[in-house]
């Protein structure tokens, strides 16, 4: 079968460049896509008076027909045909004859291939935040069950002050909160549809991009032609926001590992999401936090690797620009089975609370709330106060105590000033629910920014139906 589109180029192509050219094997995906943007452009070419009704009739049918022959798996690819686009438009002709030929008119594989990956993006892009949504009402139930769960906090990975698990998954909270904004404002800046624009340059047919636009859901038509068949920035988001994405679960998987050793027994992920060493018998693997961490690695590849793609090429369309789909069909499908398995893990993960409580007594986390006593109640100045209880602290490790567990004569004896009450401030617990400042962790901070989480999720998923 002669190729579709044979202009310029009279002899046939060697089986090696139609290997080396074609994206069919991986743009296929797009089908659905490809097909939606046709139909949408006959439909304005008819209303334009470019196409007859029984033309359109015609295409969109034979149009609908190729879809169901591909969603049924009998449509036959041949990488001769380079693209989905021929792939499509060949299949429309051999079904329909010449007015198969007509879908053309007005378009170009230019805007073509921006409006089907576009379309891919924008839609992908509402599946993960989707994805996501279902994240967050996970944490915020791990969190409503544990605001009086302490454990240590830490920086360095030393421990440093007690703080609640509620207020622990919070963060996390916060991170994937502005992933979805991320992803939003992403939607809305890329929500143009490139169609129309031809080659480069437009076209003289009298076409209405508004009207498609329209059909196809977008916001409007694009401002320069130029610009937007050269234009992967949406492209370029969507790689963005998954990888900082997977920053956040690659950082929760870290502690999700942690958490489950030996070492700190915090959390146990359930049997269905473990696995077991194929030598030692005893082992459970956290393989699930750990894959999620080494997929970041891709997922940043393949935000540089486009990045580096674009950055050299003239306008307008260069066939460089092939190379940008696989990377985001890989990033898209990493995010949306990552959010997935993550939420399934954290639903079904149990939190050992008393393990987490235990490990509280260990590096002496009240010793900032010693300090501030001297400072609020003895009056001392805060540097003073940090080298005294400096000093204590020391007296606690030769007597191998915590900190709270110190005998107040022995805290009297380096710091004369203090009263009896200074046991309560060095109480752990007390120490968590002092930190009532805004943002802070005691109990009644948190439970203000569970209600500030639930009514966010409330009103977003509200509004999504
Ligand atoms: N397969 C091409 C791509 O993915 C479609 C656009 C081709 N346009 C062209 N002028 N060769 O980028």
């Amino acid at each position: 079968m002669a190729k579709l589109a044979s202009g310029r180029v009279t002899e046939k192509s060697s089986e090696l460049l139609d290997k080396f050219n074609a994206s069919l094997p991986f743009d296929k995906k797009l089908y659905a896509e490809d097909i939606k943007g046709s139909v949408a452009h006959a439909t304005m070419l008819h209303a334009q008076g470019i196409l007859s009704e029984s033309e359109l009739q015609a295409i969109t049918e034979g149009l609908q027909k190729i879809e169901q022959e591909i969603e049924n798996d009998l449509f036959q690819f041949e990488i001769a045909d380079e693209d989905i686009h021929m792939a499509i438009e060949k299949r429309l002709t051999d079904l329909i004859g010449d007015t198969g030929k007509k879908l053309h008119t007005a378009r170009s594989r230019n805007d073509q291939v921006a409006l089907d990956f576009r379309l891919y993006v924008q839609k992908n892009t509402l599946l993960i935040k989707d994805q996501l949504l279902k994240l967050e009402a996970v944490l915020l139930e791990i969190a409503k069950a544990h605001t009086d769960t302490m454990l240590p906090g830490m920086t360095h990975l030393q421990h440093a002050q007690p703080i609640n698990f509620a207020y622990h998954m919070l963060a996390y909270m916060s991170m994937f909160k502005r992933d979805i904004e991320r992803f939003e404002s992403a939607y809305e800046r890329n929500n143009y549809s490139p169609i129309g624009c031809a080659a480069l340059a437009g076209t003289p047919h009298p076409i209405d991009r508004e009207q498609t636009a329209r059909l196809l859901g977008f916001k409007a038509p694009t401002v320069n032609c130029l610009d937007t068949v050269s234009d992967r920035d949406f492209a370029l988001d969507i790689l963005y926001n998954i990888s900082v994405l997977m920053t956040h679960i690659s950082r929760l998987s870290e502690e999700l590992i942690l958490w489950s050793s030996s070492e700190f027994g915090f959390v146990s992920l359930s049997d269905s999401y473990s696995t077991s060493s194929s030598i030692m018998p005893q082992k459970k693997n956290p393989d699930v936090p750990e894959l999620l961490r080494g997929k970041t690695g891709r997922v940043y590849g393949n935000l540089i690797a486009l990045l580096t793609v674009l950055k050299g090429l003239p306008l307008a369309y260069n066939k460089d620009m092939q190379e940008d789909k696989e990377g985001v069909f890989d990033s898209v499908e990493t995010a949306c089975l990552s959010v997935e398995i993550l939420t399934a893990a954290l639903d079904t993960m149990t939190v050992n609370k008393e393990k987490m409580q235990e490990a509280c007594k260990i590096g002496h986390l009240s010793a900032t709330d010693l300090a501030d006593y001297l400072v609020q109640k003895c009056g001392m100045p805060f540097r003073d106060a940090y080298k005294i209880t400096g000093a204590i602290v020391v007296e606690a490790e030769k007597m191998e105590v915590d900190l709270s567990e110190l005998p107040f004569e022995v805290i009297k004896t380096l710091a004369p000033c203090v009263g009896e009450d200074i046991k309560s401030f060095l109480d752990l617990r007390h120490s968590m629910n002092a930190r009532t400042s805004e943002g802070g962790t005691a109990t009644e901070m948190t439970l203000k920014q569970i209600a500030w989480f639930d009514k966010w999720l409330d009103e977003i998923l509200s509004k999504q139906q």
